[in-house]
């Protein structure tokens, strides 16, 4: 299973996970050949890629490290939470208690060495999809640092809310083009007006509360609403920050396409000590998969590979289905991992158009 953008391209192509509306229920089903109608129907929806059956790895599926009842549920929850917030109701603490013990379970239920987090989301529902990812990137690096459990609740609590402040400023949040400045400027007081809606809030820990106003501070000054620097900004507001910008970049924007999680990983390692806390970038290197399974990569010898989970060795050395010579003809596949003389050149978004050829020749045939 591979990232496809729904273009022209991806008439024909078989879903390979379910999509479901903003209520949680699916609209369409995993298997689901893609028509021009459903790719039209889906960009007006607000998706711009879908997660297709990979033709020449079809066993592969979307690795995620929450089951996806646990994701729909999540998702649909922090969407009421922060409707009801608009709404200046109060906020469901124990309901949301509840999810961030679940995500908190499957988390610790797993034994995997390199964590992939499904990134893909609509644009409509891209606050609440971002909400979830800190939640589980946050409580990844809690376990790193050996937080106790309660400690974790509540680092996993507030990362589920961090942006709770966008509420105030939805039309801004929807728009699709780039900001003004005065825009952005006001966009920036989501972090104050988040921690306002939290800090008094009965069953919310003030730390969480932190999460809200800390999480755009930058070690350098650099960062909002204050300027906040070093020492200044709480481990907790840390955490946040990293989950925060790596979740960001790796996700469809109106105005700008997902990067790949290599790049975005690249990109958080180069803020490492200068914006972003060094320590908790280089533990979120080690083990989140930057090549997570349905990756098409080229090998250095120019065969082209599929690939298909995690190693022992780390997350810049996954099992990989090779499936090419190194002509980029197709050849009986062959399993291998990522180390030694064998590395990774390059991500693709697809199988280079010849590969594709074949393909098509092979199902035609
Ligand atoms: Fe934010």
């Amino acid at each position: 299973m591979h990232v496809v953008i729904l273009d022209e391209q991806a008439v024909g192509r078989h879903l390979g996970r379910s999509i479901r509306d903003g209520r949680g229920h699916v609209l369409l089903r995993a298997g689901t050949r893609l028509t021009p109608t459903f790719v039209t129907a889906l960009r007006e929806r607000g998706y711009r890629t879908v997660y297709a059956v990979n033709e020449l790895a079809p066993d592969i599926a979307v690795d995620d490290a929450l089951r996806e009842e646990t994701r729909a549920r999540a998702t649909q929850l922090v969407r009421a939470t922060l409707e009801a917030a608009a709404g200046a109701g109060r906020l469901e603490v124990a309901a949301l208690r509840k999810v961030v013990d679940q995500i908190l379970t499957e988390l610790q239920g797993r034994s995997d060495t390199a964590f992939s987090v499904a990134t893909l989301r609509s644009v409509d529902e891209y606050t609440f999809v971002h909400s979830v990812n800190v939640c589980l990137y946050s409580a990844m690096l809690g376990t790193a640092l050996a937080y106790d459990h309660a400690t974790m609740r509540n680092l996993a609590l507030g990362a589920l809310l961090h942006d709770i402040g966008k509420v105030n400023y939805a039309d801004l949040v929807r728009r699709s083009g780039p900001l003004t400045p005065e825009e952005f400027a006001a966009m920036q007081q989501h972090t104050a007006d988040g921690y306002e809606m939290l800090r008094t809030h009965e069953g919310i820990d003030l730390l969480s509360a932190h999460m809200a106003y800390q999480h755009h501070e930058r070690l350098d000054g650099s960062g909002y609403p204050r300027g906040l620097k070093d020492k200044q900004i709480l481990p907790f507001a840390r955490i946040a920050a990293v989950a925060d910008v790596y979740d960001a970049m790796t996700g469809d924007r109106p105005y700008k396409a997902a990067m790949p999680p290599h790049e975005a990983m690249a990109v958080a390692l180069e803020q490492a000590g200068s914006k972003l806390d060094a320590y908790l970038v280089r533990q979120f290197a080690q083990r989140i998969a930057v090549y997570p399974a349905g990756t098409i990569v080229t090998l250095n010898d120019r065969r082209i590979a599929v690939v298909t989970g995690q190693t022992d060795l780390g997350p810049t050395c996954p099992r990989i289905r090779i499936l090419t010579d190194e002509a980029q003809r197709l050849a009986p596949p062959t399993e291998a991992t990522i180390g030694g003389k064998l590395a990774i050149h390059g991500v693709l978004k697809d199988y280079p158009a010849a590969v594709r050829r074949q393909v098509a020749s092979r199902t035609a045939g």
